[in-house]
Order: C-alpha cells, then sequence, then structure tokens
C-alpha cells in the first residue's frame, strides 16, 4: 500500500526560485550570522553621556531577538533590557528577522517592545501577518520613522548599503557596527565627508558565530551622536613633515604625499594620503577634511599598494 504524504511546503519554481537562489542567499545568510558580544555592546554604549538616552525609543532593527534563554538574545537587546531604567529609556523595540528567501514556511518575524508604567515593566512580542521583520519591511520602516529616536544595531554585511541610506535618510539618531574600511568605500565615504556620520570610540574585532565560537571581523562603531574627547586623538601623530619619520613618509609616482602610522603633517598644503586609521581616530575632528568621494591607491615604482583616502588640511 502507498501511504500519500500531504505536501506542505512549495517547490522553488513554485516560489519562482532556481537552486543558484537559494545557494547565492545560503551564502550571503551564512556571512551574516555573526553576532556582537555584549561586552562590545557595553564597552561602546556606555561612552556616551547617558543624557542621551533619557525619555527615548531605542529600536534595534537587524536580527535582535529576545529570548527567555539570553544566550539567544542579541546582545543589544540585552543591554538595554538590564540598563532600561537606569538609561531612563522610554521604550525598547527590537525585530526579530527570518529569511523569507530560504524559509518555505509561513513569516514569524517579530516586534518585541518594553515600556516602564505604574511601576513595572511592560512587554509584548507581536507577530504581525506577513511580517518578516526585515529592516526595509513597511513595518519596520514606520517604526523607524514614526517611533523611534535612537537606532542601535549590527546590520547584516550583505545589506550595509541599503541600512545606511535608510537610517541616515530617516534623519534619527544611530549607534551602529559596520566594516571598518567604510570610511573609504564608496557610498560611505560621501556619508563622512559630509558629515552625516562619524566614527564611534571602539573597533570590534570578535564576533560570535551560531554555535557560540569567537569569530573575527574588522568592525567599528559608526554614529551621528557627538563624541565627547575622543579618546583616540591621542594616537594621531600631527607633526611638521619633516619631524615625520622617513619610513612613514612616501612620495608616490604621482607625487601624491603618503604618510603611515597616523603620523599627519601638520605644514603640509596639498592632498595627501592616510590609511583608515586616522580617520577611525578622529583627524577629521582636527582641522582636516576629506577631499575625495573614493578610495586613493598609491602606485610607488608601478606597484599598487592598498588603498588610502586622500585629506587635506582645511583652510590652506
Ligand atoms: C551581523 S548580524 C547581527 C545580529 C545582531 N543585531 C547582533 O548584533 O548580534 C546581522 C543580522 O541581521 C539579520 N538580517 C539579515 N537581513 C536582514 C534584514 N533584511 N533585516 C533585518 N535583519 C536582517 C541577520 O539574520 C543577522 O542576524
Amino acid at each position: 500500500m502507498t501511504k500519500t504524504i500531504k505536501k506542505t511546503t512549495s517547490s522553488l519554481k513554485e516560489r519562482g526560485l532556481t537552486r543558484k537562489d537559494v545557494m547565492q542567499t545560503a551564502m550571503k545568510t551564512k556571512n551574516d550570522e555573526f553576532y556582537t558580544r555584549y561586552e562590545d555592546v557595553e564597552k561602546e554604549l556606555s561612552m556616551y553621556d547617558k543624557s542621551i538616552w533619557k525619555d527615548k525609543v531605542v529600536l534595534c532593527n537587524c536580527g535582535d531577538t529576545v529570548d527567555t534563554n539570553e544566550k539567544n538574545s542579541s546582545a543589544f537587546a540585552l543591554y538595554f533590557l538590564r540598563n532600561f531604567k537606569e538609561l531612563g529609556l522610554e521604550k525598547l523595540i527590537c525585530t526579530h528577522y527570518v529569511n523569507s528567501k530560504l524559509l518555505n514556511q509561513k513569516l514569524k518575524g517579530y516586534i518585541y517592545t518594553r515600556v516602564f508604567k505604574s511601576d513595572r515593566f511592560k512587554d509584548k512580542t507581536k507577530y504581525p501577518s506577513n511580517y518578516d521583520g526585515s529592516f526595509d519591511h513597511p513595518l519596520s520602516l514606520k517604526i523607524l520613522n514614526e517611533e523611534a529616536d535612537i537606532i542601535c544595531t549590527n546590520p547584516p554585511f550583505s545589506r550595509a548599503r541599503d541600512y545606511w541610506n535608510i537610517i541616515i535618510d530617516s534623519g534619527k539618531k544611530f549607534i551602529i557596527i559596520s566594516n571598518i574600511t567604510n570610511v573609504k568605500n564608496q557610498p560611505y565615504i560621501s556619508f563622512i565627508r559630509e558629515g552625516k556620520v562619524w566614527a564611534g570610540y571602539n573597533s570590534v574585532n570578535n564576533y560570535q558565530n551560531r554555535e557560540q565560537k569567537i569569530t573575527k571581523a574588522a568592525g567599528h562603531w559608526y554614529t551621528n551622536i557627538p563624541i565627547i574627547d575622543r579618546p583616540k586623538y591621542k594616537n594621531l601623530k600631527i607633526t611638521s613633515l619633516k619631524k615625520i619619520p622617513d619610513k612613514h613618509k612616501r612620495f608616490d609616482d604621482s607625487k601624491v604625499l603618503v604618510v603611515d602610522n597616523c603620523y599627519i603633517p601638520s605644514d603640509y598644503k596639498k592632498p595627501f594620503a592616510v590609511s583608515v586609521r586616522p580617520i577611525l581616530n578622529g583627524i577629521l575632528e582636527k582641522g582636516y577634511k576629506l577631499i575625495d568621494n573614493k578610495e586613493y591607491i598609491p602606485c610607488i615604482k608601478y606597484e599598487r599598494k592598498f588603498g588610502r583616502i586622500l585629506i587635506q588640511k582645511c583652510c590652506v
């Protein structure tokens, strides 16, 4: 006797997908699945003036899961849950994302909220129909634009460009993690050049994978909230060109000055090339400006060097 198995899932064809689509999505998804460690969130967020959080609605909108088992919760969610009263938050909103391209099932994205009312926390989890929790889902955009004051998360690497566009367009305050090289990559560099985003306080090099194992990636915090007395200024070595050791200054084949090791010439009037580090250490707040919207690749004796950024002293 043949057993008839009821078909509960649709085929790839029925879903308008090829096997290649699924493989590509799976690859991208894998690269996105690394999680911020609690200590890194705490280290960065505790450096901002506490008053920035008072009576504010914080939104964590990229896979910021809230689970009864803290191990499965996002470190951003945990930080704000643990410090809700201390920071004087009005509301915390965390969205949970499910990849609708990979999962052939009813979408289970959710919106978790916490408020403090009548002397107690009120927590709610809603599962709106057809909601995948994507930061660009119309419902997520409504929350971003109409409710949120400050956005904090580590967005997916594969969607970073869209994410930056959306949060910068929203005009909201944010503190997020992104790739360390964004300061020299199109399209991010133009936001930095226009003063819409700047480096936060710290780099983030360690994350956790799904198995809770440490995985390395070069990230940095980015924000549009004022940085007070940036501690990394002390790493900038601003001095006259002649005092920069020869091994840290060279002219490339186009006669552009290239300086390394966070040396910055204080008396050089033309544009010169630096690595990302001086930008992350706050050189743009010390009277220097980015002069191009793209990376600069120096060539020395016809050999291409790694990409830099051209900066110039202001008011020369
Ligand atoms: C780098 S991980 C960070 C997760 C969490 N925010 C944290 O900091 O630990 C990026 C997360 O974004 C999720 N994600 C991918 N695409 C997304 C989208 N379109 N909208 C919201 N989240 C997305 C991924 O599933 C992944 O969990």
